[in-house]
């Protein structure tokens, strides 16, 4: 018996037929079907993809249960306390951390290409008032590629480079744009003497001519938000970036498409639901209401924050979220009713058997929205500071599928379920 692979049996015919399995360098191993219609005749069912690997990936890693995030074999907890967020966008598109000489340039190159082209402002002023700053955003960045055309056919490493740093460098500045223009806000370009997030704070609360005032942990605070939400492997929006990259697309196209993905309720926007979900419960005293909402079989209720599809022991970006949070709140003062009763509803969560015994304990979303709100951050941008920190995450893996010899285009397969030919004779 070959150990290296998995024999399918055929109970209609009696055929078995063999499939290869592939050794990951760490996590689950895969059955290798690509054969599998050529030989049986049949395709396999996986609604949701729960079971299937769409790709090799050397970029990032999760184990659920340990809890575990890495990037490119870094863990998570230790790039957001020991570096920025322009040391892990590097780490991403480059595939190693930068030293100090080439985090420098990397840095005046973000600065250098933070412009965007007077030509996208018109654009943006076509858009309605009130109009949503992912909608302009996705826009904005789709628009990218009329002015960047030349990234279609990108042949060097340094075209590579230069597409990559040119959207990640541009992605602030087209937020903070989105959301100017959609309240109808004065313009603040690009600083060339500040840092990438700092920059993006000032381009996002600035007025002309006024300085705004950042503390550092404001700065650190988001920096991490942005670090945690770099990649997160084959994701709803991933793979719609993935999948464009399939077809030989734009990468900018490509990228609008996974900022349309992530703008889903059900993917990007949780944290604009906590603070919702927050705001209606209102006062600490309807906490214990909405708990017994929350556990109640026969009630829709849930609580926005809490639980993970894939994170079921704890989910270790909330883990460092939850330390900043309480520096933030701390050095800001900030002791509002509604952080009051995120406190309650968290300490109840984390003692209460129905939360305990299914794994239900804050996610990455309880603390960034609490965070986001701190920061003064509008709530409908909340999905908007996600693009960003998503966007090296993104490209990195736009640029692993375009790099592999041979590209296949993502087809996936169905099972027909409709009528047979009702055409009538004719
Ligand atoms: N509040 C109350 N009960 C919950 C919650 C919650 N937030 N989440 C799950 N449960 C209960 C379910 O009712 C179920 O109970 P049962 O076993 O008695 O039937 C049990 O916990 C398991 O729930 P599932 O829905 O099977 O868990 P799943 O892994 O499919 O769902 C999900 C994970 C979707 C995140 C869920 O926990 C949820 O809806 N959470 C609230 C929304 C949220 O915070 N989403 C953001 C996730 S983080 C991210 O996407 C970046």
């Amino acid at each position: 018996m070959n150990k290296n692979t998995v024999t399918l049996t055929n109970n209609r015919n009696g055929k078995s037929y063999e499939f290869d399995i592939l050794d990951a360098t760490v996590g689950p191993s895969v059955i290798n079907i690509s054969t599998l219609y050529k030989e049986t005749g049949m395709f396999t069912y996986d609604e949701g993809y729960t079971s299937t690997a769409s790709c090799k990936s050397d970029i990032t890693y999760i184990d659920g249960g340990a809890g575990k995030l890495m990037y490119r074999g870094y863990d998570i907890s230790y790039l957001s306390k020991e570096k920025t967020f322009l040391d892990t966008a590097y780490l991403l598109l480059n595939g190693e951390l930068p030293t100090e000489d080439e985090l420098g340039a990397f840095s005046f190159e973000m600065q250098k290409r933070s412009f965007v082209h007077e030509g996208v402002k018109k654009l943006f002023d076509a858009f309605p008032d009130r109009a949503h700053p992912m909608a302009i955003l996705s826009a904005g960045v789709s628009a990218l590629s009329t002015f960047y055309y030349k990234h279609l056919d990108i042949t060097s490493p340094q075209e590579y480079k230069e597409m990559s740093n040119r959207i990640v460098a541009k992605i602030p500045t087209l937020a903070a744009l989105s959301y100017r223009y959609s309240n109808g806000l004065p313009i603040i370009y690009p600083d060339m003497d500040k840092g990438f997030t700092e920059n993006f704070l000032c381009m996002l609360r600035g007025y002309p001519h006024e300085y705004v005032e950042l503390k550092e942990i404001e700065i650190k605070a988001l920096d991490t938000i942005f670090t945690l939400h770099a990649d997160h492997e084959q994701n709803a929006s991933t793979t719609a970036v993935r999948n464009l990259a399939s077809t030989n697309a734009h990468p900018y196209a490509a990228i609008s498409a996974g900022i349309g993905a992530l703008w889903g309720r059900s993917h990007g926007g949780a944290n604009e639901s906590v603070i919702r979900q927050l705001e209606m419960i209102g006062t600490v005293d309807r906490v214990d209401e909405f708990i017994a909402k929350a556990k109640d079989k026969n009630d829709p209720f849930r609580l926005m924050g809490f639980g993970h599809r894939v994170y079921k022991n704890f989910d270790p970006r909330a883990t460092v979220l939850k330390n900043i949070r309480n520096e933030l709140m701390d050095e800001l003062c900030i002791d509002s009713e509604l952080v009051e009763v995120a406190n309650k509803i968290e300490q109840i969560a984390l003692n209460d058997d129905y939360f305990i015994s299914r794994g239900l304990y804050p996610n990455i979303d309880f603390y960034s929205g609490l965070i986001l709100q701190a920061l003064k951050i509008p709530k409908d941008m909340f999905a908007v500071i996600f693009v960003i920190g998503r966007t090296p995450g993104w490209i990195a893996q736009w640029s692993e599928l375009n790099q592999q010899k041979t590209v296949k285009i993502a087809r996936p397969r169905q099972l027909y379920i409709g009528p047979n030919d009702r055409t009538p004779e004719h």
